[in-house]
C-alpha cells in the first residue's frame, strides 16, 4: 500500500552532510501495524516527516496505492493522522471539544459529522467526563487522550506516530496500547516509531529496523523471531546493531 522506492535524504549539518535517510526501499501492507526502531539518529522521524509529506526526499518515490504522495498531498494528507512526540499540539485555553471542533475545521467536516465523531471518539476514550472542560488543567494522559483523538477526528485510513509514548506513564502508554488494537480492528494502516520492544512486541505484525539511515531488517516480526529462534527483539536488536549478525 505504502511504497518507498531508494529513497534519501540528506542533511546540512554545520557544513557537513548527514545522510538521514540512505536509499531506503520499503512496502507497507494495508491494514498492518508496523513498528520503527533504531538508535537516536538511525532516521525513524526523517522518515515518518517524509511519509506525511512535511519534507521532500532528495531521490526516489514514495507512493500509496501506486499514486506519488507529493503529487496528491491534499487527498493523501486527508486520509492521513499524524501525532508527533508526546507533543499535543492542543490549545490549553480551549475546552476538549473545542480543540477537537478546531481540528474538525481544518478537514472541512460538516458541524454535524464532527457532533458525531466526537460523541463516538468521547465514549471510546472515556472522555466524557472532561470534554467541556479547558484543557490547561488536564492530567499528562487525559491530555493524550485529546490528542489521539484529534488526530483520528476525520477518520484517517493511515496513521504515523512518532515516539507517541515517549514521557508517559504506564496507564498513559496503556491508553495508546488499547488505542492501537481497537485502530488495527477498524482496518488502519498504523506506523510508529518507538524505543519500548515491548511495545512493538505486543502491537506490532511488522517491524521497520533502521540504522544510520538504513533499513537492517523489514518484513514480519513472527518471521524474524522464526529465522533467530528467539522472540527477545532487545536481544535481536542489539546482535544486528552491535553485531551486525542478524540472519535476514
Ligand atoms: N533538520 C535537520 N537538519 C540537520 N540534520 C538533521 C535534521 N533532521 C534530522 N537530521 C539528522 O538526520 C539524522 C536522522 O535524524 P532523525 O531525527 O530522523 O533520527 P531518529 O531516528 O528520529 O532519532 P531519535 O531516536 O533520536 O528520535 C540525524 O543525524 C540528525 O541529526
Ligand atoms: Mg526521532
Amino acid at each position: 500500500m505504502i511504497k518507498l522506492t531508494d529513497v534519501s535524504k540528506q542533511f546540512k549539518d554545520k557544513r557537513q552532510l548527514v545522510k538521514a535517510i540512505d536509499y531506503v526501499s520499503l512496502d507497507v501492507k494495508e491494514g498492518h501495524v508496523v513498528g520503527l526502531i533504531g538508535e537516536n539518529g538511525a532516521g525513524k522521524t526523517t522518515l515518518l516527516r517524509m511519509l506525511c509529506t512535511l519534507i521532500r526526499p532528495d531521490e526516489g518515490e514514495i507512493t500509496v496505492n501506486g499514486k506519488d504522495i507529493f503529487e496528491q498531498q491534499e487527498s493523501y494528507r486527508s486520509s492521513l493522522g499524524v501525532l508527533f512526540g508526546a507533543e499535543t499540539g492542543l490549545y490549553n485555553r480551549l475546552t476538549a471539544r473545542e480543540n477537537l471542533e478546531y481540528f474538525a475545521s481544518l478537514y472541512n467536516m460538516s458541524n454535524h459529522d464532527t457532533k458525531n465523531r466526537i460523541d463516538m471518539l468521547a465514549k471510546r476514550f472515556g472522555m466524557r467526563k472532561y470534554l467541556d472542560r479547558r484543557v490547561e488543567g488536564f492530567s499528562k494522559g487525559m491530555k493524550q487522550k485529546v490528542a489521539i483523538s484529534r488526530t483520528l477526528i476525520h477518520n484517517p485510513s493511515i496513521v504515523l506516530f512518532d515516539e507517541p509514548t515517549t514521557g508517559l506513564d504506564i496507564t498513559s502508554s496503556n491508553v495508546f496500547r488499547e488505542f492501537i488494537f481497537q485502530l488495527k480492528e477498524e482496518g488502519k494502516t498504523i506506523i510508529f516509531s518507538t524505543h519500548m520492544m515491548d511495545e512493538v512486541e505486543q502491537l506490532c505484525d511488522d517491524l521497520i529496523m533502521m540504522h544510520k539511515g538504513q533499513v537492517v531488517y523489514e518484513g514480519e516480526l513472527e518471521t524474524l523471531f522464526a529465522n533467530e529462534n528467539s522472540r527477545d527483539l532487545n536481544y535481536l536488536f542489539t546482535s544486528k546493531i552491535v553485531r551486525g549478525d542478524l540472519y535476514v
